[in-house]
Formats: C-alpha cells, structure tokens, sequence
C-alpha cells in the first residue's frame, strides 16, 4: 500500500464523518467514562510493514474497555490452549448485549460478552491478581511496542463501585462451575484489564502485529502463535462488534473489537492494523464515528476482505 494514498484517504474519510461529530452517547453507566471531550476523534493505521499514521486526537489516552477481551483471549489461548478455553466459551455470536447473562448456558456463548471475557481473565495464567496484570500489561507493552502503556486508576475505581452486573456475573460463572478460583479477584482482573489506557497509535500498533499474524513489526519475532492469531481474528470477525457484528461485517468486512470507551480496533490480515477513537456510542455500545470512518475506508482503500 502507498502511504502517501493511504494517508489522503484516511484524512477524506475523517473529514467525512464530521456530519456524525455529535451522534450518539458517551457511556454513562461507568460514571468515569463521560469525564472525556465527546467530540474528541483520533485515528491511526500502521502497515504490516512497521510504517504508522495517526491524526486527530491520536496522543489522548483512553480506558481500552472490551478491547481488552482480544487480549485476554490471546493469553487464555496461549496459558491453556484451545481445548480447555473452547470448553468453557464457546465461538458463536449472540444477540444479547454485551452484559447479559442470558447467554450463558453450560458455556458462555462467546469470549467477547463480558461473561465470556471474564472467563478468559480467569484463564490467565499468574499467582495473585497483580502477578497476572503486570502480565497483562507486558503482553500489551510488547504487542505495542510501548512501554508507555498506562493504568487509568479513575475509571478502575469507578467501574468496581458500580459493577454490579460483572459482579453477578463472576458469581454466576463460579456456580455453574465455568470459571474456578475466587470470582471477586477474576472480576478484578477483569475490570483492570478494561482500564488499560493506550492512544489510536499503540492500538493500531497491537493491529498491526496481529495482521502480520502475530510477528513482531520491529524484529519479526513471533509475539503471538500463529494459530491463536487466526482463532482470535475469527472470533472478532463474528462476534467482535456485539449484535452489530453482523451488519458491520457487510459494512466494514474485517475482524473488529469496539470498546465502551469509544476505541475500535480493525485488523487486515496481511495489510494493516487500524485504530479510531470517538467516544460517542451507539446503542450496541459501538463509536458511531469510528464505524462510518472504517466504513469508507474499508471501500476507498479497498480493505474489505470479503
Ligand atoms: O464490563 C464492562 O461493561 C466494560 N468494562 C466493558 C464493556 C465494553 O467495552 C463493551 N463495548 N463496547
């Protein structure tokens, strides 16, 4: 891919989507998280090559929230193997929101509804919770190339005084036997994991590895096993962009993770990895802007895998 086109497409789709500037909501039911400039919007690409382009508000800092889940998958996947992840998440999309319950049967349908993403936290590997996040937060500085990878304490705080639903969650997983150990720590990991703050350029970094099937784009080191690369961009593929996933696929066409903190992260296998930030949501809890910009770049840059 040129970059010089690259970059005049990525500029004509954000200048595009300013129409959508104030479409949507910011999530309010982490209190924290509407402590942010709603029209904030930043946007990076980084190429399988190492080449990187941001714009925007691309130093802004923000809680990756459910773009956490594609991490915990991977490490769950990497701690225990497919087998023993698969018996306790399932593969398949549902149409419940992302914090449901009803989706959980012997299995939680899929690893990126918080049940799901709460059982992954638990498939990480590590002694106590802070063994396993500082973990957590390596594999997130290697994957980025960064070490600047920051804990956003606010939005952690917030999250544990309001989180009542992950909270019956954790229990409800721990009585049908899902996930073992005590579910007041796993739920902590996993809120802790939400609130991980990167900017577009790291994500689009951790893209960018990811569409280099999990090689390093620095020194070409295998970060990921291949294998657990190819499950984990199925798997954001079908289930990545919740009840959206779906139309999104038509619209977008390559594997995607939204978080509540307004972050989407897109990959294209053998191209590139792509990040936009705009905090207003839909109600599937997906950025309004950051959608129509992948969108239009999906066509003029011809990204579109199907
Ligand atoms: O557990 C929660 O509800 C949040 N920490 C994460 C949810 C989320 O990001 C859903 N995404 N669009």
């Amino acid at each position: 891919m040129d970059l010089v086109e690259i970059e005049q497409k990525l500029k004509a789709a954000v200048k595009d989507s300013e129409f959508l500037k104030k479409e949507g909501e910011v999530a309010s039911y982490i209190p924290e998280l509407e402590n942010v400039d709603k029209d904030n919007f930043g946007m990076a690409l980084t190429t399988v090559k190492g080449q990187t382009l941001a714009f925007g508000d691309e130093k802004i800092k923000f809680s990756i929230q459910s773009i956490s889940k594609v991490i915990n998958l991977i490490m769950a996947l990497e701690d225990f193997g497919p087998e023993k992840v698969f018996s306790k998440v399932g593969t398949e999309a549902t149409a419940y929101k992302f914090n449901s319950l009803i989706p959980i049967d012997e299995k939680v349908v899929n690893p990126f509804i918080n049940a799901g993403a709460i059982t992954t936290a638990s498939l990480i590997k590590g002694g106590d919770v802070e063994e396993r996040f500082n973990r957590v937060l390596a594999k997130v500085r290697e994957l980025s190339g960064s070490e600047d990878v920051i804990f956003l304490e606010e939005v952690y705080n917030s999250e544990m005084k309001t989180t009542d639903r992950n909270r019956s969650i954790a229990y409800y997983l721990k009585s049908k036997e899902i996930i073992e150990g005590d579910s007041e720590e796993i739920l902590d990991l996993y809120v802790r994991n939400c609130s991980i703050g990167l900017n577009v350029r790291q994500l689009s970094e951790i893209g960018g590895v990811l569409a280099n099937g999990g090689r390093s784009l620095k020194d070409g080191r295998q970060l990921i096993d291949k294998n657990v690369v190819k499950t984990t961009l199925s798997l954001m593929s079908t289930c990545g962009m919740y009840e959206e996933s779906g139309r999104y696929s038509i619209e977008v066409g390559f594997p995607s993770k939204s978080g509540v903190g307004g972050a989407i992260i897109g990959i294209v296998p053998g191209k590139c990895g792509v990040c936009t930030y705009s905090p207003r949501l839909d109600k599937f809890g997906n950025s309004v802007r950051g959608k129509k910009v992948l969108a239009e770049i999906s066509e003029t840059l011809n990204l579109n895998m199907f």
